[in-house]
Order: C-alpha cells, then structure tokens, then sequence
C-alpha cells in the first residue's frame, strides 16, 4: 500500500495537528517487528532510560499475534500489523525488515506518527534525515520533523549496524583532521542477522559439537557452516563485486558526513572500502579501522580526542595486550575503541602524522540498532 503524501510532509488533518499540540508528559509508541532481535531490544531500552511511554502498541506478524510480551511490569498482547494500526500513534519504531518499512512507515506519517526506522528503505532518500544522534542530530532539525506542534511528522532513518558503530568511533577523529582515505574490515555477529540467525549459530554450534558435519547441519539461513567458520558477509553482491553491507558504509558515511549537500566535489570526498564478514560470535559487531587524514593526526592525539567523545570507551591496554571484544561490547551502550596506533606503513613511507588505525567493537543490535533509534526519539521529546 502507499501513501499519497510525500515523506516528511506536514499533516493536513486538523484533529491530528491538535493532539500533537495535546502532548504532555508520556507519548503513545507502537513498536514495530516487537518480536525481533531490534524489537525485544527497544522494549529494554525504553524502559532502562524511562523513555516517557504512555500507550504502547506492541506489532508483529500474524504468527505472533497474540504473544504475550512483559514491559515496565505490565503484559502487553501483540497484535497483528495492519494498516489500522497507527491511530493516535507519537512514535512508531520500525525494525521488521525493509518491505514492511516500504509499505507500512508512510502509513504511520499519514497518521501522524514520527517514524524511526531501523531497515535501509528510507536511509539514502534525499529529505530523509539519517542520524547518529553523536554526529548529527542537528539534521533531524533541518528537516523540520519532530513531535512538537509546530513540527511535522515524518521518517527518521537508523543508519546500517555497522556505519553506526564506525560512525561513533571515527567522528571525533574526523572533526579534527578530516578524513582523506578509510579502510574498513568488519568482524559482524550473528546477531546481526536477527533472532533466526542467533538461533542457527547455536544450533549449528550443538550439532558440529555431537559430531555432525556438512549437510546434516543445520543451515536454512545463511545455507553455510557458520559455527567454527567464518565467510563474507551474506548481503547482496553488487555489480562492483562489493556486498551491499559493504556500500552502505560507504554512502551512509558520506551522507551522515553531509558530503551529499556539501558542494564538495565528488573526487574531493573521503574515499572509503569496506570488507564485511560475518564470525560465529553471538553479539556485538567488531571493526578493524585504518584511517588517513588531510590533517596531521597521530595515536596521541588520536587516543586524546576518543578519550572525551560521546559514546566511547577506550580499552587500549598494550602492555596486558587487552583491547575491546565483542564480549566487552555486548549489552553496552557505548562504543569500545582500542589498538589506537599509528600506521606503520605510512610511517615507513611518509613518516608518522597522518595515519592511524583502530579496532573497535559495539553492540549492534543495541548502540547500532534500538540505543540508536531511542536516543533518536529522545530527541523529539
Ligand atoms: N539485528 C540487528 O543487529 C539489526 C541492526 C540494525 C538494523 N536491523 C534491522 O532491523 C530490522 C529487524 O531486524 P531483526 O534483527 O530484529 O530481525 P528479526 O529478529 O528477524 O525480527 C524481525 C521482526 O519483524 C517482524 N516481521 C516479519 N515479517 C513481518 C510482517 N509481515 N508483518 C509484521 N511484522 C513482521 C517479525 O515478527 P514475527 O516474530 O511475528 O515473525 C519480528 O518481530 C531489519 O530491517 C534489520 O535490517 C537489525
């Protein structure tokens, strides 16, 4: 189904305008794919940072209707997801796949309801604010979209897991002395995949344990042998023989960056690669980052800096060779950053000053997924 109104423009509908005048200290919040990895994880990040919830409408498929799900100690029944759904809604959150954010998040707007959406249908589309709230959250105000009366409803796009935790990491770093050239290698979990994938590393995992091997196991979602295994990341392959993971890095970077209404001419925007590789680890996603600036950086200054940058912790214990680990990473809100080092092959061709690499780990279902869309939402309310 569509909409006839373009994304991000203004309700014409009187009684919805006045009750978005009416706000007062709690908003009515729908949750979209509640029974996901992202879905499961928004109702734990609303309640531990007491987001002002008031009604909460709780959406799933139609396999789920029904299910009876625990928030803030009250049970709330899931309901089938239907148009319908979105009456008298604040804030609707997406996180059940691209399709049912395609069909279903400008149904919301019309309703009135100020979407987060956690799936890459709207993340590359021009008036659709993609935000880290670290790095960005002034874009949210550009385009007008909030929850105040004199505001507008509209689509607010999560960036991808994987640009969030870079993006939180390498921000500070960019601010300072500007990115010329960053080679990303990624280390993503399971979870990445959703509930079904953390589901099959473990079974997987069992079954290579008792014995099993090759087409006994089980592997009806990546249809390879992920326990004790590794392999390149499962999204689409392009054109360019990069994955899509890889390319949404690479455009989300420049558009959260603003290079996208910059001015700055193409050939002048950092040049990004990726490499993305899914590990049988449960949670939390791990990136080995290699950075060249425009301007002189080094460990030092590198280290100062991601030492007061919002969302970060350094562990970069070189003597106890003890650096972040999925393990640190996962259930946290911050991003982990360690292996803070200058880049010997530059300093060996240019000498020390403009290189430096990084290996950083962030909970991607949390920071890179739910922590982000909330954080978000708080910025609305
Ligand atoms: N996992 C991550 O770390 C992560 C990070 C960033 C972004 N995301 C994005 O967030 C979204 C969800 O990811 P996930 O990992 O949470 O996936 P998931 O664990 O597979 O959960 C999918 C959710 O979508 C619901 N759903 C599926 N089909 C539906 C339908 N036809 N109508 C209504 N609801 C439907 C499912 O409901 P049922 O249980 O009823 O099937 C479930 O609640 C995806 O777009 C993903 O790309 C995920």
């Amino acid at each position: 189904m569509s909409t006839t109104r373009p994304i991000g423009e203004a309700v014409g509908n009187a009684s919805s305008v006045a009750a978005r005048g009416k706000r007062d200290s709690t908003l009515s919040v729908a949750i979209v794919g509640v029974t996901g990895a992202v879905g499961q994880e928004f109702l734990n990040v609303l309640a531990q940072r007491q987001f002002p919830v008031g009604e909460l409408r709780l959406l799933a498929s139609a396999r789920s209707a029904g299910k009876q799900v625990d928030y803030n100690g009250k049970t709330y029944t899931v309901e089938e997801l239907t148009a319908d759904r979105f009456a008298d809604v604040d804030l609707a959150l997406f996180s059940a796949g691209g399709s049912i954010s395609k069909e279903y998040g400008p149904i919301a707007v019309q309703a009135g309801a100020v979407v987060v959406d956690n799936s890459s249908a709207f993340r590359m589309v021009d008036d659709v604010p993609l935000i880290v709230p670290e790095v960005n959250a002034e874009a949210i105000e550009a385009a007008g979209i909030g929850l105040g009366i004199d505001e507008k409803p509209g689509i607010i796009a999560n960036p991808n897991c994987s640009t969030i935790i870079m993006m939180v990491a390498v921000t500070p770093l960019h601010r300072a002395a500007g990115v010329k050239r960053m080679v990303v290698s990624t280390y993503q979990a399971a979870s990445g995949a959703g509930a079904a994938a953390m589901q099959e590393l473990e079974t997987q995992t069992r079954e290579v344990l008792a014995g099993k091997s090759g087409k006994e196991l089980t592997d009806d979602i990546f249809g390879l042998q992920y326990a004790f295994n590794l392999f390149s990341h499962n999204s689409p392959m392009q054109d360019n023989g990069y994955n899509q993971e890889e390319m949404k890095m690479v455009h989300e970077t420049h558009k959260i960056w603003g290079f996208d209404a910059s001015g700055v001419d193409k050939k002048d925007w950092p040049a990004i690669a990726c490499t993305c590789v899914r590990v049988p680890v449960m949670r939390a996603h791990a990136e080995s980052i290699n950075l060249e600036f425009v301007k002189p950086m080094d460990e030092v200054l590198a280290k100062s800096l991601l030492k007061s940058a919002p969302g970060v912790s350094i562990i970069d214990d070189r003597a106890n060779n003890r650096f972040p680990m999925p393990l640190d990473a996962s259930g946290m809100d911050d991003v982990f950053v360690g292996r803070i080092r200058n880049d010997v092959s530059r300093a060996w061709r240019d000498g020390a000053g403009h290189g430096v690499e990084l290996f950083v780990c962030g909970d991607q279902i949390r920071k890179g997924a739910a922590l982000n869309a909330v954080q978000i939402a708080e910025l609305l309310v």
